[in-house]
């Protein structure tokens, strides 16, 4: 068996080596009977072939059944490492291939549903490209979700879950460090969840059920046993009716959950510390697919201070009140108001990345713990990026008591069996506890400044679309 050498691996060390490459046809041109060129892409990456008719190597019938391959068919091509005269433009890879042999593994249909090409190319550079009176078409984006399989194969798109993928592991490497653990909690629940968000209802065997809205209860009932530092990744259900940038009805949740020895604070220490290693890494490590992103969405490095900003929600209102907006100090903030403060706290500290804490009760679920000193607040907070929400956290309520008291004031139906259940495993001891759950799809989106949370989905769904 011949072994492969992957496209991104062909450089200018392999001159005259004969390598074995396989990849896709992403672009076919002849040049008259006697000479084709491929373009083969593998990972993003791409490596110009040559076929040039010769007595004892290439015949005119190879050179003929490589123009009449489709492209992104799959093929495998047997050749010479060579040098080219100039620059390659078209390929990302600097050095080319003379063609010796070449198969077809699959055959792609003759037609794509969009065209690739355009589909990867910047918004910049698709409105140059019209301006010269260029023949495109503008991809959009139902068309791209609907073909899906298809959109992830640009590089960027390539990129972007490659990004979303070392984020995950970065916030496992660091909750590792201390001293965290990984589990599951179940996805399905008896009853209606925690409340606070819709629900996606389904029948459990003859059991009114739904689908978890977030790891809440069951990642508590956890720190009720003995485990005191836990964190999950895995799927969240909402069955939102907002259809917008930044709401998705399925998505990826990183929760973290942990004893609290004096303050809720130790929570915000650990986002803090967290998200600085995170964006550390994104931009020590993580370089190319960055500069593989900006290419076609172009985006300025997020700003974020070593140790992360903390504002009280009431210092908010007052920075947002010396701007003359005025918003109900205990109230929730609305989206636009969230954006706005993103700005005057960009201006006022140079970042972009800041933690509000100390949220008014009325505005957070029935679990937070109200504020010790007897006041309207609570032990929460929230995490912005680029005025976006990225996580909400805070102390829970751990006496039963209280909790359900607490339930009660929020309209919660107590006597359901999963909040019942919830409220009375903390009759038997458990330490002052707290966490937070962050929205995987909304970091990628936000670190990257990108417009839309479907470009950070793999297979999106929302209100309207379950499929593919
Ligand atoms: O703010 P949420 O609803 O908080 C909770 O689920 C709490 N149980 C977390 C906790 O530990 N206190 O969701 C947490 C995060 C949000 O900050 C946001 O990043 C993301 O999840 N999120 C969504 N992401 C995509 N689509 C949606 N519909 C989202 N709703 C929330």
């Amino acid at each position: 068996k011949k072994k492969r050498t992957l496209v991104q691996d062909l450089n200018d060390g392999l001159k005259g080596n004969m390598v074995v490459v396989r990849g896709r046809a992403q672009a076919i041109r002849a040049v008259g009977k006697k000479m084709a060129f491929l373009v083969v892409r593998r990972r993003g990456c791409t490596v110009q072939c040559i076929l040039t008719v010769s007595q004892d190597l290439v015949s005119s019938q190879m050179v003929k059944f490589a123009t009449s391959l489709t492209r992104e068919s799959i093929i495998e091509i047997e050749g010479l490492v060579s040098l080219p005269a100039q620059p390659i433009t078209g390929a990302t890879q600097q050095v080319e291939i003379q063609v010796r042999k070449l198969y077809c593994v699959d055959r792609a249909a003759p037609t794509l549903p969009f065209n690739f090409d355009d589909a990867a190319r910047s918004d910049v550079d698709i409105e140059k490209a019209l301006q010269a009176g260029e023949q495109l078409v503008r991809v959009n984006q139902d068309t791209r979700l609907n073909y899906r399989f298809l959109d992830i194969r640009t590089p960027t798109n390539l990129g972007i879950f490659r990004l979303q993928y070392q984020i995950q592991k970065i916030f496992c490497q660091f909750l590792e460090s201390e001293d965290f653990f990984g589990i599951h909690t179940p996805k399905t629940l008896a009853g209606s969840s925690e409340g606070g968000s819709a629900v996606f209802r389904l029948d459990y065997k003859g059991t009114p059920a739904c689908l978890a809205q977030s790891p809440q209860l069951h990642k508590q009932l956890s720190i009720c046993g003995d485990f005191d530092r836990v964190f999950e990744i895995g799927p969240v259900f909402r069955a939102e009716d907002s259809f917008t940038h930044r709401h998705l009805c399925e998505f990826t949740g990183l929760d973290v959950e942990m004893e609290i020895d004096e303050h809720y604070s130790e929570v915000m220490d650990i986002v803090d510390r967290l998200f600085v290693t995170m964006f550390d890494f994104l931009n020590e490590e993580c370089s190319e697919l960055l500069e593989v992103i900006n290419r076609q969405y172009p985006f300025k490095p997020l700003k974020y201070l070593r140790k992360t900003l903390r504002l009280s929600f009431e210092e908010g209102i007052q920075i947002l009140k010396e701007a003359g907006v005025e918003v109900d100090p205990l109230g929730d903030l609305s989206t636009e108001t969230e954006r706005k403060l993103g700005q005057l706290v960009l201006e006022k500290y140079d970042t972009e990345f800041y933690i509000l804490y100390r949220y008014p009760l009325s505005v957070r679920p029935f679990y937070t713990m109200p504020s010790h000193d007897g006041t309207e607040y609570s032990n929460s907070f929230d995490v912005f990026i680029r005025g976006e929400e990225i996580i909400s956290g805070g102390q829970r309520v751990h006496v039963a008591d209280l909790l359900r008291e607490r339930a009660q004031a929020c309209g919660i139906d107590v006597t359901s069996k999963t909040i019942s259940t919830y409220i009375d495993s903390f009759r038997y001891g458990t330490a002052p506890h707290g966490g937070f759950g962050v929205g995987l799809e909304r970091v990628v989106m936000l670190f990257c400044a990108l417009n839309n949370i479907r470009k950070t989905s793999l297979f999106p769904r929302d209100p309207q679309r379950i499929v593919p």
